[in-house]
């Protein structure tokens, strides 16, 4: 989308603006980024908190709802054309594979290109069906670095997930199987086998 904003004539034109100007109240507002900047990509959730049932997120200034389908995300502009209802509603449902239907009169919306395919409430021969459509929006799934090893601890080997973060930090996450059975094997808290992983892997990073 592109967005224009009137601008003065060239103060040189003008002859309203000199050097020493002090006073910028007529100065024009820039707020095309109050919302953010459009057509730009940005991070909304983790993967994980997509499912079956929809979510709503609010990405400049608009509401989205986010909904995964046999592994895909799809994202759609979370308001229904006919009345307005956030498709996200949670009485909102799937009557058909690949689309979703707003909870109020049925509208089923075709969850890749956000074209009307049903009004259930007007039967299959409905008229108004590919005459409206809900914007829909691209989804990228970005997956950090990852690698899975076993480490050394005092207390016995475990296996550890590390992620690269984008700022180059890691993260550890020991798997909780391993520490609960070695803790149960050396008598000691889970926890502590579970810090115990976690700084083995953190501190020697390359195993
Ligand atoms: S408000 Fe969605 S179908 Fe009527």
């Amino acid at each position: 989308m592109v967005e224009t904003t009137e601008r003065p004539a060239p103060a040189e034109a003008s002859g309203a603006l000199s050097l020493g100007r002090r006073d910028w109240s007529t100065w024009p507002k820039y707020e095309a980024a109050v919302y953010g900047f459009r057509d730009y990509w940005y991070p909304v959730t983790w993967s994980k908190h997509v499912g079956r049932k929809p979510i709503q997120v609010t990405l400049c200034g608009e509401k989205i709802m986010l909904i995964r389908e046999r592994g895909k995300v799809y994202a759609l502009h979370d308001r229904c054309p006919h009345r307005g209802v956030p498709l996200s509603h949670p009485m909102g449902s799937q009557e058909f594979p690949g689309t979703w239907t707003c909870c109020y009169h049925g509208w089923t919306f075709d969850l890749e290109t956000g074209r009307l395919v049903a009004a259930i409430t007007d039967g299959p021969e409905s008229p108004i069906c590919g005459k409206v459509a809900v914007r829909t929006y691209p989804v990228e799934r970005y997956v950090l670095p990852r690698e899975e090893r076993t480490v050394a601890t005092a207390y016995g080997p475990v296996r550890v997930k590390l992620v690269t973060l984008p700022d180059g930090a890691r993260r550890a996450a020991p798997e909780y199987e391993d520490c609960r059975r070695v803790a149960r094997e050396r008598g000691v808290p889970v926890a502590e086998v579970y810090a115990a992983a976690q700084r083995a892997a953190l501190d020697h990073p390359a195993g």
